[in-house]
């Protein structure tokens, strides 16, 4: 990132990070990736704990740079590794402007009833300067809620809470044999909330975790420029031909 991209160039950071909930202490028995609920249990996953903070330190840092001084970077994740990255944007000077919760209307069921069940993830917004894009009028129209003469109401019941599901049906991305191509791809709708809230058309997006090229894939259909990076090259080649496919619809 540091070297093929400007620094103060980019207007919205979308990161999706791995969470390092994968490793030899996971269960997977009964795994069933490709049908109704998606365990992550990958290589890119994995870390142990110093290497983790490092390379959370090492990424937000990097990401910071290439930002903007009114640019916004939001980073998904859950209550594993929301520790981390709070106190890695703090030590590098993000403000934190709020932290999103993303209700997984469909989430697993509770398997050990140990826990609550998990329901939920976040997604950290932070800016870097004082004038950060925040496309308030845009924001409004996802509140379900309407007035009572069905427009769109202010935000005072649409709060930093969203209610979607886990990625399934004809979004989900599937290989030939059915199973998920991705374990982990988010839904559009919750990147759709976020740029049009944090950047305007034209703006330069990047998702420096590319996966399957969700944030691409909502970047076009909004007329914002992108930039993915993905190191694992069977993604790369997912997210292409996701893309290449929503281009040959989008002509039409
Ligand atoms: C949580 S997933 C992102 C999923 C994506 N948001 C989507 O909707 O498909 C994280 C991605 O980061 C990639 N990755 C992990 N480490 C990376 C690195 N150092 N550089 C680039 N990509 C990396 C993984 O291969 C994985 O596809």
């Amino acid at each position: 990132m540091k070297k093929n991209i400007d620094e103060n160039s980019i207007d919205l950071i979308f990161a999706d990070p791995p969470y390092n909930l994968s490793g030899a202490n996971l269960e997977l028995k009964n795994n069933n990736t490709g049908g109704a609920f998606y365990k992550v249990n990958e290589k890119w996953d994995t870390f142990n704990y110093e290497d983790y903070v490092q390379f959370t330190f090492d990424w937000i840092e990097a990401s910071k740079k290439v930002l903007k001084e009114n640019g916004s970077i939001y980073i998904s994740c859950t209550h594993h590794n929301i520790g981390e990255i709070l106190i890695v944007a703090k030590k590098l000077n993000l403000k934190l402007n709020n932290i999103l919760t993303w209700y997984k209307t469909n989430a697993m069921p509770n398997i050990t009833k140990r826990t609550y069940t998990h329901s939920t993830e976040f997604v950290c917004w932070f800016v870097k300067g004082k004038n950060w894009v925040f496309n308030y009028d845009v924001v409004k129209k996802f509140n379900p809620n309407k007035t009572k003469d069905g427009n769109f109401k202010q935000m005072r019941d649409f709060l930093d809470f969203i209610e979607i599901p886990i990625v399934q049906g004809k979004e989900r991305i599937k290989l030939e044999n059915g199973r998920a191509a991705h374990p982990t791809q988010k839904p559009e709708k919750l990147i759709e909330l976020i740029i049009l809230a944090s950047s305007n058309e034209n703006s330069i997006v990047l998702d420096p975790f590319f996966g399957t090229g969700t944030t691409g894939v909502v970047a076009e259909k909004y007329n914002r420029k992108w930039i993915g990076i993905e190191k694992n090259i069977e993604y790369i080649n997912i997210a292409e031909g996701r893309l290449s496919l929503l281009n040959q619809q989008l002509q039409f």
